[in-house]
């Protein structure tokens, strides 16, 4: 899997750099080729000649080389790696990642990398609990990084353990294995809607909803990792929502009508429909050309249906299109979601519940079951990227 693969490896300054030289070996015996790229810290832990010994290739530490001025182009290393892993990264290096703080090569060459991202921390556990590291690493998660950890993950509400870099052989595996789900679904089409709507009231209030998209761009990252092509429909969620995958098009929505407009544009052509997105079933019937001024003591504002994207697709699905729903419930939610399968023709329905922790709207995490016609398979609580990869498999692609 790691065949011809070109690696850009991100050196910071830990006492597990030490570790990058095993990463560097297992990398190589698997016939990758690897790039260097330290801090100016990291070379106060190993010197770049054993590196560039290892990697047949000088070590790039600064912007420019010392000997001749050579500039060197973090933006051509973005273009030309296959996957970056920054193994040992400090918290030092998380936080200017997630920040955007471009003071060192390494940092400049995360921020022009095409290609995915790999981090795996290493600090002792009181840095790596501190919720500023915390929030970074989920900040980056966010992005579309791929974190990997010692243990059972950052999310894990235990923190026994962690902070210690992963082994490099389960770094190496990490890899292999993103590298092996690559192409499972190169040639597929997919069309993910994700986010709230907003119908709008007037031209300063509308009905919306708690959906951060979170869910919905874990799935098209998913899919887009898969090898797959990426059509995500998504309403207006924040600007900090960036599916880093290029397979990803986006394409931004704000009301029901103009969601369904898109996805009817799409879906003839497609393979799979995922709708993660909440809909707002109604809408204001008139919207108001001024802001509405308080008047009397109450108020009333008269709602029409909206469309439902999932029903509409339901009926046009071909019988080589799978269409997969989401059901968002608070009460007898599996005869709840039973019922949304049936009605809109979905082939399998994601059932989350408000009534369990962790699950729903603007989490990082969510607890689902997914139900088909061959019954119903309950899933623990897991961070949205691992749910992603639960329902991807499920598309038999
Ligand atoms: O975005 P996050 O903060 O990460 O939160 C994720 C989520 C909670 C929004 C997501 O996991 C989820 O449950 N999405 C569906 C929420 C919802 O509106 O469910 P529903 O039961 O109202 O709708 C059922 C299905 O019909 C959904 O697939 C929905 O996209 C679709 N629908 C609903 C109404 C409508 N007019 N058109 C639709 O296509």
């Amino acid at each position: 899997m790691l065949q011809g693969k070109k690696i850009v490896l991100g050196i910071t300054g830990s006492i597990a750099a030490y570790k990058s030289c095993l990463i560097i070996r297992q990398l190589i015996k698997k016939g990758a080729e690897v790039q260097v790229v330290i801090t100016p810290a990291g070379k106060e832990f190993i010197t770049p000649i054993t590196l560039s010994a290892l990697t047949s290739k000088p070590v790039i530490s600064e912007f420019f080389s010392q000997r001749d001025g050579t500039w060197h182009s973090h933006v051509d290393l973005g273009l030309w790696a296959d996957a970056m892993l920054i193994a040992p990264a400090t918290a030092a290096t998380i936080g200017k990642m997630a920040n955007g703080i471009a003071d060192n090569m390494l940092i400049t060459t995360y921020l022009s990398m095409k290609a995915p991202v790999f981090v795996a921390p290493a600090m002792d556990l009181d840095m790596y609990a501190h919720p500023s590291t915390q929030q970074n690493l989920k900040t980056l998660q966010s992005y579309g990084n791929h974190i990997i950890e010692s243990g059972t993950g950052f999310l894990a509400s235990k923190l026994e353990g962690k902070g210690r870099m992963e082994e490099p052989e389960n770094i190496v595996a990490s890899l292999e294995s993103y590298f092996a789900g690559s192409c499972s679904m190169k040639g597929k089409k997919v069309l993910i809607t994700a986010g709230p709507t907003y119908e709008k009231i007037d031209p300063v209030r509308f009905i919306g909803n708690y959906s951060s998209g979170k869910m919905g761009f874990a799935l098209a990252e998913e899919c887009a990792r898969r090898g797959a092509q990426v059509e995500l429909v998504c309403g207006p969620v924040s600007a900090s929502m960036q599916a880093a995958h290029p397979g990803v098009h986006r394409i931004d929505v704000e009301s029901a009508k103009e969601m369904h407009e898109a996805c009817l544009s799409f879906f003839p052509s497609m393979d799979a429909a995922i709708l993660c997105a909440a809909v707002a079933d109604f809408a204001p019937e008139t919207v108001a050309e001024r802001k509405i001024k308080r008047t009397g003591d109450d108020m009333l504002i008269r709602l029409k249906p909206n469309p439902d994207i999932a029903a509409s697709l339901g009926q046009i699905k071909e019988k080589h299109q799978t269409l997969v729903g989401f059901a968002l419930e608070t009460h007898d939610e599996e005869a709840h979601a039973q019922d949304k399968m049936k009605r809109k023709n979905f082939d399998f329905i994601v059932l989350n519940s408000l009534n369990d922790e962790g699950a729903g709207f603007r989490t990082d995490t969510n607890k689902i079951s997914i139900i088909s016609q061959a019954g119903k398979e309950d899933f623990p609580l897991k961070s949205k990227q691992e749910v992603a990869k639960d329902i991807v498999d499920r598309l038999n692609l």
